[in-house]
């Protein structure tokens, strides 16, 4: 463990942070584009934001014979995905940005559509839908992030996995109901 020359000997390390002590977590180190993090980290918001509104829509207007499981699948993920909201919001802070709680453009920000849908089945689909877009964006995320923002990559590998289980709900349920 002698010498590393790959990292950052202490006395340098101790004077870049002691630079611009006022970006907080934002160090001389960061190496990700900044701008462009929080741009993608605000449109993840408003697809977390328009995918709570939906899946609150289903959950109260579900109703049939299967309503009953279903509506208390729809608030899960609805909590759920306020929980990813909160998670990005806060990470943009963090990086020195604001985070876009604006409803005006709200869902031409979000990745995902917000469908209402007829019937249940149609709920359930719509849903799937928007969960398999956020899969796709959200793994392009994090490829884009790659070792450049190791915190802000792994907060959407976490809410990745997550989406990836709300998909695997959504399609068991509609074989449920086929
Ligand atoms: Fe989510
Ligand atoms: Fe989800």
């Amino acid at each position: 463990m002698a010498d590393k020359p790959f990292l950052t000997d202490i006395k340098t390390l101790r004077e870049r942070a002691r630079r611009h002590i006022e970006r907080g977590a934002v160090t001389e180190g960061y190496t990700a584009d900044r701008e462009t993090v929080i741009k993608l980290l605000n449109e993840a918001l408003a697809t977390e934001i328009v995918c709570v509104l939906r899946y609150k829509r289903h959950y109260f207007m579900a109703t049939g014979i299967n309503a009953e499981s279903v509506a208390a699948e729809f608030l899960q993920h609805a909590n759920e995905e306020q929980g990813h909201a909160d998670q990005i919001a806060g990470r943009i802070v963090q990086l020195g940005g604001e985070p876009n709680f604006n409803p005006e453009g709200l869902l031409s920000r979000s990745h995902a559509e917000y469908i209402e849908g007829e019937t249940l089945t149609d709920m359930i689909r719509e849903d799937l839908v928007a969960e398999r877009i956020a899969i796709d964006s959200y793994r392009e995320m994090i490829a884009y992030l790659s070792n450049d923002d190791p915190t802000s990559r792994r907060m959407m590998e976490e809410i990745l996995a997550v989406e990836e289980e709300h998909a695997d709900d959504l399609v068991s349920l509609l074989e449920k109901m086929a």
